[in-house]
């Protein structure tokens, strides 16, 4: 079964074609980070727009890059939600459109299953049951995963997500959007004794998390600073930012597996893309002996392969979430666990 994916719930049209016997067959990619750079985040509107123009001709590119004919489509995953409403409905309308024209069935995808699964796509795939770490843009959870679908939610942000920390941290810095990558690379050069910054709800006794402490705390570094930051300042808070922020994470990991029993720890979402937080948990993985599984580094951040494959997951597991209606919504919020279980069949 050749399942077409549609992502575009946010600053990333995503289109990919996923074959259940043959893996992924191609996936193509257009960021709009170059245009919301100069507003410093994403104009919901110029992220729509910007969707409607790219989407076709990067539908041509999957097909062309996989010599596949649309013909041989056999089902079609799109991001129902969550995520940015005009975003979300450029996506939808994309893949229903195309489903009629086509007369193949629709299946509309939560994003955040997407990047759940995404590490299964990946050389060394982990098998379920596995704790998974979830930290893109939006959302920052752990959570408990026995199957397509069966996620147990075992703590999350009380505030701003992971990424989200990332971004406005890195843009007090005057480091551009979004800043994750951008914070990252600066810390490399930082001195790790200069600054200390606080570790939020590290000895907390649940699994959630709060940055936006974090933020504010890097703020007041840089409003505390009488002179001009020298590149060499802004690295240094750049690493307190980053040592502080992959501890919490790290840690929370940790109690997580303690907690579930488990030995198997997946890292999914944007923030997932970090080297600090992968040489930290690689080092934890080591001295406590479990195995940690990313996602490639090209699918950590949104993407239309994710989708394809969460779509062909749950069609393989449930024939009958194929719809042959073309009538769509999109859901700009939906919590994960509200999703049901991929049947088996
Ligand atoms: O998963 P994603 O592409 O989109 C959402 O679903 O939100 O995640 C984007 C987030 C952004 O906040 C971005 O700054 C962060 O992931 N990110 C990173 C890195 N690459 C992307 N944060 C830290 N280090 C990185 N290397
Ligand atoms: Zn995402």
């Amino acid at each position: 079964m050749i399942v077409l994916g549609v992502e575009s719930s946010c600053d990333e049209t995503g289109l990919a074609l996923y074959d259940t016997e043959r893996g992924l067959l191609s996936h193509a990619l257009h960021s709009q980070v170059a245009m919301h750079e100069a507003y410093g985040g994403v104009v919901p509107e110029l992220a729509s727009r910007d969707h409607v123009r790219r989407a076709i001709p990067l539908l041509e590119q999957v097909l062309a890059d996989s010599h596949t004919d649309l013909s041989a489509i056999d089902a079609i995953a799109y991001t129902q939600g969550p995520g940015l409403a005009g975003a979300l409905l450029v996506g939808a309308s994309v893949a229903n459109g195309l489903a009629l024209a086509l007369d193949k069935p629709v299946l509309g995808v939560h994003h955040l299953e997407g990047h759940l699964l995404s590490p299964l796509l990946s050389a060394t795939p982990p098998e379920f049951p596995f704790v998974a770490l979830l930290v893109s843009g939006g959302h920052t959870q752990l959570m408990c995963v026995d199957g397509v679908g069966a996620y147990t939610l075992l703590g999350e942000t009380l505030d701003d997500a992971a990424g989200e920390a990332f971004d406005k941290s890195a843009k007090l810095l005057g480091l551009g959007y979004p800043g994750g990558p951008a914070i990252s690379r600066l810390a490399e050069y930082g001195d790790p004794e200069a600054y200390q910054l606080p570790r939020p709800m590290l000895h907390a006794k649940t699994l959630d998390f709060s940055f936006s402490g974090l933020k504010t705390a890097v703020l007041t570094l840089v409003k505390n600073h009488h002179t001009h930051l020298c590149e060499q300042d802004k690295a240094n808070i750049a690493r307190a930012f980053v040592d502080a922020i992959v501890e919490v994470l790290v840690a929370k990991c940790l109690s997580a597996l303690k907690q579930t029993g488990m030995k198997r720890l997946v890292i999914a979402g944007g923030v997932g893309a970090n080297v600090q937080l992968r040489q930290s948990l690689n080092a934890a993985a080591a001295k406590k002996r479990f195995d940690v599984f990313y996602p490639e580094l090209a699918l950590c951040t949104d993407n239309g392969a994710m989708i394809a494959f969460a779509g062909a997951m749950r069609l393989q597991r449930d024939p009958a979430a194929a719809r042959y209606e073309y009538a769509f919504n999109v859901r700009p919020r939906w919590p994960l666990h509200e999703l049901q279980p991929a049947q088996t069949s």
